[in-house]
């Protein structure tokens, strides 16, 4: 399964992907969580990532379609990857079109988490996840089973920098005007498969495998 996960920020992506890279064994490429290890890491990347992830904004194409082109050709990718968050721009599609077709692999489909924007701030700002491992909680919707405390690692949850209310009216626009768009781009490719992203969350993972089809 060569896979992209797409959605606002808040929609589920991440939430979704850690079930889906389970069943169908394929790396999870979050572009977010690469920037976040390289920000606590303070390497070269993570320095020039943060001052753009902190405002909302996105981190420069030049940047992001190079640490994506490395991450696919390594390989733990040659049998299928789940790319969230990338890509976020037309010219990142491209790109990827480009490194998909030089590594002669093809996707699979894109999965489009479709939710209402009234939800999303909610999501965000109630966000919590683990500093060590990355697992994503929720102060309502996805509490762990202890307080503060992450189910999958026992490290401590804390909230990501640009989950602030502020900086979330940013990520939202930024998403309608250079990300929404990519979904034309893929419906023109008939690779597109929409899931609504509201209720349940095994629930929401049975209609992706459904979608997806099959065993793999
Ligand atoms: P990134 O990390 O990709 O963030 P995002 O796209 O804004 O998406 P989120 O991670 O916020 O949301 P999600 O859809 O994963 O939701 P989640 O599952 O956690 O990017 C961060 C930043 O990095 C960008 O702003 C940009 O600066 C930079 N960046 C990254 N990629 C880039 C690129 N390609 N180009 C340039 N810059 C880039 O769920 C959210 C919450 O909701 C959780 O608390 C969860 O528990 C809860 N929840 C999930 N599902 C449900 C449900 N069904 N019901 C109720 N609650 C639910
Ligand atoms: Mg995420």
């Amino acid at each position: 399964m060569k896979l992209i996960i797409m959605g606002p920020p808040g929609a589920g992506k991440g939430t979704q992907a850690a079930y889906i890279k389970e069943y169908y064994h394929i790396p999870h490429i979050s572009t977010g969580d690469m920037f976040r290890e390289a920000i606590k890491e303070e390497t070269d990347l993570g320095l020039e990532a943060k001052s753009y992830i902190e405002k909302g904004a996105l981190v420069p194409d030049s940047v992001t379609i190079g640490l994506v082109e490395e991450r696919l050709s390594k390989p733990d990718c040659k049998n299928g990857f789940l790319l969230d968050g990338f890509p976020r721009t037309i010219p990142q599609a491209k790109a990827l079109d480009e490194i998909l077709h030089n590594l002669k692999m093809k996707l699979d489909a894109v999965v489009n988490i479709a939710v209402d924007e009234s939800v999303l701030v909610d999501r965000i700002v109630g966000r919590r996840v683990c500093i060590n491992c990355g697992a994503g909680y929720h102060i309502r919707n996805q509490q762990p089973k202890q307080e503060g405390i992450c189910d999958v690692c026992g490290g401590s949850l804390i909230q990501r920098k640009d989950d602030t209310e502020e900086t979330v009216v940013n990520r939202l626009k930024v998403y309608a005007s250079q990300t929404k768009p990519l979904l034309e781009y893929y419906e023109n490719l008939h690779l597109v498969k929409s899931v609504n992203g509201i209720g349940d969350i095994q629930e929401i993972f049975k209609n992706i495998q459904m979608l997806l089809g099959g065993n793999e």
